[in-house]
């Protein structure tokens, strides 16, 4: 294999994160054994796997002198909640762009409620500066508020640096590509050889990085993205779009076009940040059988599709198959009025 040239890192997460198996919920679906990588315990409230992504995206930042970051998502992103407080770790300033989504049905928390929770209360409380938009004007003026703010603090003599939703981009490729070897070593030390790696997908980044780390290594698990939103056209085109950018920008030894990229959008449900009762009812009972936490927009939603292909009968036959628990505890708390205890 060909020594791989990683541009600069900074340590950031604690890792390698635990793998570690569901045996009581792989007994009662009496299919393989489900493993799931802990990168929801990347750290504590910086927890989640765009802190993987932002160790490199960070380090971009910082060789390039920056001293201010922004960055987007919708009101309760994970992405922005973890810049906000790696920002305010590394001493840089962060201003958030972020969508007001619609959170659905009649028990969410109203508005108001859910601007005080979750991840936006820990944006808060991190320090950022926060400019709230209708989803309108937030879809149809990104590009242009990102220019905006860009140029208030040109103006005001600092020097900002842009990080894209999720920051999913050439740079944030690296985080999951650089799991890879992390992955290969968890597998080698339990002794498995698992036939897929199922993740949720929600702006792509992730999915590029463990799919084109998988073809680097020579790991033959098939990586599979459970999309979270839009449709597995989308995906394949971000996805591939993300790679083939990563490839130019770092002249890595591949060719993009042999990565292969298996979206799986039959699990998104109502939309964006909108979960069924089915995937409420994993999450309840998933962390009452298991003590493991997962999220509506995100985990959750993967995990359900998870579950529905093993009673499918997708994986019949194969003996370990891994989820990639990619965080979003808070975003459960910004929802918990669906939750339902009866
Ligand atoms: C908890 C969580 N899981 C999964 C994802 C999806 O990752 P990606 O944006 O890299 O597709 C995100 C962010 O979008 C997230 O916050």
């Amino acid at each position: 294999m060909t020594e791989i040239e990683y541009p600069p890192r900074l340590s950031l997460a604690r890792l390698p994160t635990p793998l570690q198996p569901l045996d009581r919920l792989s007994e009662k679906l009496g299919g393989p054994r489900i493993w799931v990588k802990r990168d929801d315990l990347t750290d504590c409230a910086i927890s989640g796997n765009k802190i993987r992504k932002l160790e490199f995206t960070l380090a971009r930042a910082r060789e390039q002198g920056c001293d201010t970051l922004i960055t987007c998502g919708g009101v309760q992103s994970n992405h922005c909640r973890a810049t906000a407080l790696l920002g305010a770790q590394l001493g840089l300033q962060v201003h958030l762009i972020l969508r007001q989504d619609d959170l659905g049905s009649s028990r969410s928390l109203d508005a108001a409620e859910a601007a005080k929770d979750g991840n936006l209360f820990l944006d808060y409380l991190a320090g950022a500066k926060i400019s709230l938009y209708e989803k309108k004007a937030f879809q149809h003026r990104l590009p242009d508020l990102f220019e905006h703010w860009s140029e208030h603090y040109q103006s005001a003599g600092a020097k900002p640096y842009s990080i894209p939703t999720g920051a999913s981009d050439a740079t944030g490729v690296w985080g999951y590509v650089h799991c890879i070897p992390e992955l290969i070593s968890d597998f080698e030390s339990v002794g498995i050889k698992p036939c897929s790696l199922i993740h949720a997908t929600g702006s792509g980044g992730t999915q590029a990085g463990l799919s084109a780390g998988a073809e680097l290594y020579g790991l033959e698990t098939k990586v599979t993205g459970i999309a979270v939103c839009d449709n597995a056209e989308y995906f394949n085109n971000k996805v591939r779009a993300d790679i083939d950018d990563w490839q130019h920008l770092y002249s890595v030894p591949i060719d993009p076009e042999i990565i292969a990229i298996h979206v799986d959008d039959r699990f998104v449900g109502p939309g964006y940040a909108q979960a069924t009762e089915a995937v409420f009812t994993v999450i309840r009972e998933v962390a009452a059988l298991e003590g493991l936490v997962l999220d509506p927009v995100y985990t959750g939603k993967a995990f359900h599709g998870m579950i529905e292909k093993i009673q499918q009968g997708e994986f019949a036959g194969q003996t370990d198959i891994v989820f990639v628990h990619t965080g979003g505890i808070f975003g459960l708390l910004a929802q918990r009025s669906e939750i339902d205890f009866q």
